[in-house]
């Protein structure tokens, strides 16, 4: 008698538990940053589970980690679940880390019931989801997508001077066991299991979010240039300070972009004053702009408004103005076969769902690109994320991964009971 494979929760949150420690902060938090040696410790053990149940683990030329276990017909692209393993450096126990172990509490549940699809099936770990180390932030699913790693993202460097080809180096290096394939292979589709990261399904008390798309992300770094100078000595007529440019421009932007459009969201997560004496006039002002628009146009319309705000504040202090672009994400729309899928197997769950924009991006953004894609969205306490305080309901974990593994399971027309295989 065949049995219809279901989620181990109790051996899904054991998991979760494992992969917090590597990492771990004292405030609770992790910090498994990419291409560091936590992000490699986290890959080790991924893998090593992999290989006690007799999953196939590979890995491509961006790191990006997959582990396989076979379906009857090898010629068929496979089924690729997954997320990331990295995370912000004082992030949370969940972003991307649940969606990556509830893909592989998939592949164990149909193990543990014997069922064999045609279709394989993959867990995937993107590498630097995260982007918070190196510039651009889904590097591997990007790459995956496009089927190359752009020249200038292997020069990239972090804020200690690392090169990221150095640590994808390291990183491939750490994995011996795993087998090399190419970068960007067929699929038959993606799903991705992931924390909401917003207040929305736990104000409402929807157990599943059926994510209809991604917003657009563009990711800026402006710079002002004026002349160093004595703090003591240097009257104002002859400063070019471009700290004074700068706060001009952030007073602007935060008093005009979000309050003016509920839907914009501007970010400045970093600013830095060279040479960052206490006595020096600063000679160069850097900040980055992390702007986000579900609407693309929007978007190109915002980055334009704070290109003449900059210009306009940077010619008022005698300063040179640069913007580089460090990231641009257009916004994605999942097929509509997909969020059907997600909302029937939730129904098939028993869980409440509603259908989300996300706010973050996501792996799946980059995957949409390339095959039929789409998400699983369960709630984080208080909505928090980016924070070592992330939090998620265990039963909201093991939730998320039975919408999932249903979602699999429908996906690969093993509605029913599916057939035990020759060797069980
Ligand atoms: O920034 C983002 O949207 C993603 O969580 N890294
Ligand atoms: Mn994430
Ligand atoms: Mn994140």
């Amino acid at each position: 008698m065949s049995r219809t494979p279901a989620v181990n929760g109790e051996r899904l949150l054991a998991r979760l538990a494992a992969f917090a420690a590597i990492g771990a902060t004292p405030k609770g938090g992790v910090d498994r940053q990419a291409l560091t040696a936590g992000d490699r410790e986290a890959r080790r053990l991924l893998a090593d589970l992999a290989a006690a149940r007799g999953f196939a683990v590979l890995q491509d030329e961006a790191a990006n980690l997959f582990v396989r276990r076979e379906g009857t017909d090898p010629s068929l692209p496979p089924l690729l679940l997954g997320s990331h393993l990295d995370t912000q450096p004082k992030g949370g126990r969940f972003d991307g880390t649940l969606g990556v172990l509830a893909a592989f509490e998939v592949l164990e549940a149909l193990e543990d019931v014997g069922a064999r699809p045609a279709r394989a099936v993959e867990a995937v770990a993107w590498t630097n989801e995260e982007g918070s180390r190196f510039q651009p932030g889904a590097f591997g699913s990007q790459a995956f997508a496009g089927g190359t790693i752009p020249s200038e993202w292997r020069e990239a460097q972090d804020r200690d001077g690392m090169r990221l080809s150095d640590e994808l180096r390291a990183t491939l290096a750490a994995l011996p066991q795993a087998k090399s394939r190419p970068l960007g292979i067929p699929l038959a589709a993606y799903l991705e299991l992931h924390i909401e990261q917003g207040p929305a399904l736990e104000a409402e008390d929807v157990a599943i979010g059926a994510v209809t798309g991604i917003q657009a992300t563009r990711w800026l770094e402006v710079s002002f240039t004026g002349r160093p100078a004595h703090a003591g000595t240097t009257p104002l007529a002859f400063r070019r300070d471009p700290l004074v440019a700068a706060v001009a421009v952030l007073g602007e932007l935060h008093r005009s972009i979000m309050p003016a459009d509920g839907d914009a969201r501007l970010t400045v997560g970093r600013i830095a004053a060279e040479p960052g004496s206490i006595n020096v006039v600063p000679e160069r002002v850097a900040f980055t702009l992390d702007l986000r628009h579900p609407d693309d146009a929007r978007l190109a319309a915002i980055d334009a408004t704070v290109r003449e705000i900059c210009a306009r504040h940077a010619a008022a202090a005698g300063c040179r103005m640069e913007v580089t672009v460090l990231s641009n994400m257009r916004s994605a729309a999942f097929p509509e076969s997909v969020v059907t899928l997600v909302e029937t197997a939730a129904a098939r769950s028993g869980l409440s769902c509603r259908r989300i924009v996300s706010g973050a991006f996501h792996d799946a953004l980059f995957l949409s690109r390339v095959a039929a894609s789409g998400m699983i969205f369960v709630p984080c306490r208080d909505g928090i994320s980016h924070n070592e305080a992330e939090d998620v309901a265990p039963a909201a974990s093991i939730d998320g991964a039975t919408a999932l593994l249903n979602a699999a399971v429908d996906y690969l027309e093993l509605a029913g009971a599916p057939e035990r295989n020759a060797r069980a």
